[in-house]
This record gives C-alpha cells, structure tokens and sequence, in this order.
C-alpha cells in the first residue's frame, strides 16, 4: 500500500497517458476519485481481447480491493455510467456499491447539454471550441447558474425530479428554438430515462466527500486521477479553448471533498512531444511530415472522439509552468519510444514576442510567441524492450535528463510502450510503482 495520497494530473493539453500511471499506481491505493471533467476524458483498456474506453468510471474498478469514487467535481453522464456499468459487467468485471461510488453532489449531464454543446460549437463556425460534444460545458455553465442545474442525488426521488426535468426541458426548448430554431425535445421522455438511470444508480449515490475526508483520517491511501491537462484548466489554461473544470491538482480540494493537505504527492504526466486535439494556441506545433510521423507513430487519434490530433515537440515551457501551479513533486514520462527513429528532436526553452524573450508565463499570450528550440540527438534504436534507463541509447537517457534539469523535477518512470511493463522505473519517490 502507499504511505501517502498521490494524485496524477495532466500537464499538458490531456492525453499525456495519465490512464496508464493511474493504472500502475491503483493497486496500492484503497480509492481512485475521479475529481474533474465528465466523459470528455477516455482512457483505453483491453478487457477479454477487446478494446474499449472508460470514459466515466476511474480505472482502478480493474483493481481488487479498489473502491472507486466519483466525487462531487465531476459532470456525471447517467447514460454514459450505466453504459460503461454494463459493458464491464459483461466483461466479467465487478461492479457495485461495494466498488463504486457516486457522489450526490455531482452534476448530471442532460441530454439537453449534449445538444447545446453541438449548437453552440456550430454557432461559432471557424471560431469554435473544439469540445467534445459531451455537454461538459453548459452542464458546468448550469451548475453556476444554480437554477437550472440537477445533482446526482436528484435522479433517486423520481417524483420530484420528473416535475423538475420536465420544467426545465420546457426551458431549454424555448431557449434553443429561439437561438437555433430546433425542434423541442420530448420532456417526458427525457424525465423517464432520468427517472430509470436514477433506479438504477440508486445503490452506488451517496456522499462521497465524508468516505474520501473518513480514508484520508484513517490513513488509508487515495489516489485523485485528474482528467484533461492543466493546460486546458479553465482558469490556467490557454482560455477560452480550455475546458470547463479545474483540471489541475489545485482543483482536487473542491472536486473531491478533501484538504489540501490531501492531494498527496503529484506525479505531473507528459508526453515526450506534445499534442492537442481541438481549437487554440499550440506553439510547437508541427502541421509538417514530423507532426504527421509522431501522429502516426503514436497513434494520435483522439479516444473520446476519434479526431486527429494536432502534433508538436515538446514545450518546456508550457510543462514548467503548469508543474508549478500544480505543486508537482514528480514527471512521469511517457510515449518517448514515439520519438525514436527521428535525426533529432526538439524542446522548447523559450517564448520571443517581437524578437523579445518573454518573462514569466501568461496563457493569454500564447497565439503570439515565437519559440526558441534546444535541438538534441535523436536517436534510432526500438526502445520499446528497454527495462532500465542504462538500456536506453546514451541520446535518450540526455533527452530526459534535459527534461529533469529544464523543470526541475525528477522523472519518476518513463513510459516506452503501451504495455504494462514497457515502464521504466527511474527518479520515483512511490515505491509502489508496479
Ligand atoms: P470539452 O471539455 O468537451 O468542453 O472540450 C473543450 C476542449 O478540451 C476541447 O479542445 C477538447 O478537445 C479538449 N478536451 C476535453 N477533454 C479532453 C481530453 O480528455 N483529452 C484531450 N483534450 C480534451
């Protein structure tokens, strides 16, 4: 077991391969919370020869001995839960109240955020988002507004909830058909569906705040899995093209019930290079063969949506700015066998505006800076058995020594491969890392 809490959060802009960390890492942990974000998030996992993405559930329920925790942060999908719910079941994974745990105080995606997520991304034409359609932001938009927003712990009284969905369907419709001219969504049927997702959830709803502060009391190890990447955290990250939640480990606090004192160790996960999938600045981006070679190497398709995603080599600066915000103790480094085969490889060191070295870091100014690069040798050999970082060709072992000097924090293990044990166990403090 972990002697102490870790969270493990995203440092870049998401898909940086926080599900194989956190997958490492639950097994010595009592709870994984999911704090931030909905189903916009997708970690892949094979189960009985087939592949497919939890979106929803945390991926410690392939852990015995887990619970799993949905804390009040997270914007719940009804529909998506109990579809996850039931694709593991029929994979033989177990899953119930004993194992998963809802928080009341989540917030329930409806279906009419889906759908205003798509209408508004549309009304904005080339000026759009990127999002990912899952209603992540009105939903979030809604909690604020306080009025129009429904918590998990609504969905259980059934007679109450299909007069409260209802009303507000009735909202939304002569919101939308007034902005879009759309046809009105059926409120009974919408009611209905909630009222039996609720039946159905009902076991696993409860206040996952008191379990969370009762663990951390107790000493028993939790592990807060962050979703997306601190650059796309709503207040840190390069808004408005960021998502609608704090994704960082300073969102852990209000997103899980917990102190601060709680979020333990965090391990900051980033790529090798960088990449992007959706609208916004991206500065060392490669729309060019290398983009394309690390696209395909790496298999840069987004898991949520399946879209492209946009490539680049890694930015420094970016990863030193948001492992400060986010109090990281320790890197996790993954996908560097991606880069191999390359002459060389790049870092960003540095940001120019009009030729001028800018000081600090300020999202807003990331459309405008030129960077300036430190070129490294690539190098050619397949990384993908190495074991031990002395396995790695001398080129590699600088690559990531440069990335340890350049943040200032250690690389805890470097990911060279997919596979479970194409890990190499390096700087880390976590014993535990299997
Ligand atoms: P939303 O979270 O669906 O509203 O999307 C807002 C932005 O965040 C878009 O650029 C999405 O592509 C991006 N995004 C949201 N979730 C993820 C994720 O899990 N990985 C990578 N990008 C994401």
């Amino acid at each position: 077991m972990l002697s102490r809490n870790v969270t493990v959060t995203g440092l870049q802009w998401g898909d940086e391969g926080k599900g194989k960390v956190v997958d490492a890492l639950a097994g010595a942990c009592r709870y994984v919370a999911r704090y931030c974000g909905g189903a916009n998030a997708g970690h892949p996992v094979r189960l009985a020869g087939e592949t497919f993405a939890l979106h929803l559930i945390p991926c410690g329920i392939l852990h015995k001995n887990v619970v799993n925790v949905v804390a009040n942060g997270v914007a719940f999908d009804p529909e998506v839960a109990c579809e996850e719910i039931e694709q593991l079941r029929a994979r033989g994974v177990r899953v119930g109240p004993e194992n998963l745990r809802i928080s009341s105080a989540a917030h329930v995606v409806m279906p009419y955020h889906k759908l205003q997520d798509s209408l508004s991304e549309q009304g904005l034409g080339s000026g759009k988002i990127g999002t990912t359609a899952r209603g992540i932001g009105p939903c979030y938009a809604d909690k604020a507004n306080r009025s129009t927003a429904i918590r998990v712990g609504e969905l259980i009284d059934s007679a109450a909830l299909r007069e409260k969905v209802r009303s507000l369907v009735d909202i939304k419709n002569r919101l939308f058909q007034a902005l879009y001219g759309t046809e009105p969504l059926d409120g009974k049927e919408i009611a209905d569906s909630c009222a039996e997702y609720g039946r159905r959830l009902a076991p696993m709803i409860t206040d996952t705040g008191t379990i969370l502060r009762k663990a951390v009391a107790a000493g028993e190890p939790v592990l807060f899995e962050g979703g997306q990447g601190a650059m796309l955290d709503v207040d840190h990250g390069t808004y408005p093209f960021v998502t609608s939640s704090s994704v960082s480990a300073c969102g852990v606090p209000a997103g899980a019930g917990v102190a601060p004192s709680a979020v333990g160790r965090v391990v900051g996960v980033i790529k090798a290079y960088t990449s992007r999938v959706g609208a916004g600045p991206f500065p060392t981006e490669q729309d060019n063969e290398i983009g394309d070679r690390i696209r395909e190497r790496g298999h840069e398709y987004g898991t949520t949506t399946g879209r492209p995603r946009r490539c680049g080599w890694l930015d420094l600066m970016a990863v030193r700015y948001t492992a400060e915000f986010s109090g990281v103790d320790e890197l996790a480094l993954s996908l560097l066998d991606v880069l191999s085969g390359l002459e060389e490889v790049k870092i960003c060191t540095g940001y120019l505006i009009d030729g001028e070295p800018v000081d600090g870091f300020d999202p807003s100014l990331l459309g405008r800076v030129a960077c300036e690069y430190e070129t490294l040798a690539g190098w050619s050999k397949d990384i993908g058995a190495c074991r031990k970082f002395e396995d790695l060709p001398a080129e590699a072992q600088a690559y990531v020594e440069r990335i340890e000097q350049l943040v200032g924090r250690p690389v805890g293990v470097i990911g060279v491969g997919a596979d479970r044990e194409q890990t190499i166990i390096h700087h880390t403090n976590l014993r535990d890392f299997s």
